[in-house]
């Protein structure tokens, strides 16, 4: 199925100067970026993103860091996109994430593990429509997709 997730580029990607050589992994990949802007990060609307953690004791840890810089929001579309960005992206610990897997390749920690990615198709349902408002998903249909897909996996 073709499918939009949607990544944040936190402050230990910003603030490292990372989100260059981040984004050109998906873009090589094959993935199509549909939304991408920068923004800064309240608690109000992390507590309503973590919300599963909250009552987490380094729930507060999370909020100042992800609150430490502007963040990057994207949306990615492709076929399967939200599972293949998280075999990409790698476990969330950096220090136990695969070596070629993002966080595996440029993090050493649980918190600062320089992107979040949906996790499931709901999740990722409801954080597109959190982090962008009607419109900003833009629809477009590049070029390239019969070099990048079987038009069988296309449907
Ligand atoms: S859990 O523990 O299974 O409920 O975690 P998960 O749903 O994977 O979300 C964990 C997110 O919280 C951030 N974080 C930490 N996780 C675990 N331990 C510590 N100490 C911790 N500190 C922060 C972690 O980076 C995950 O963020 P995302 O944005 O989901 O990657």
């Amino acid at each position: 199925m073709i499918e939009t997730t949607l990544i944040i580029f936190k402050p230990s990607s910003i603030a490292r100067g990372l989100v260059g050589s981040i984004l050109s992994r998906f873009e090589a990949k094959g993935l199509t970026i549909v939304g991408m802007k920068m923004m800064q990060l309240d608690e109000a609307l992390l507590r309503e993103h973590y919300a599963h953690l909250v009552d987490r004791p380094f729930f507060p840890s999370v909020i100042s860091s992800m609150t430490a810089t502007p963040v990057i929001v994207l949306a990615l579309r492709g076929r399967d996109a939200i599972a293949v960005v998280r075999m990409l992206t790698g476990a969330t610990n950096g220090r136990e994430a695969a070596p070629g897997t993002i966080r595996g390749d440029f993090s050493m920690s649980n918190q600062e593990n320089v992107i979040h990615a949906s996790s499931s198709p709901d999740d990722a349902a409801a954080e597109l429509k959190r982090f962008f408002a009607p419109g900003e998903i833009i629809e477009w249909t590049p070029d390239n997709l019969k070099f990048l897909y079987a038009a069988s996996e296309l449907q």
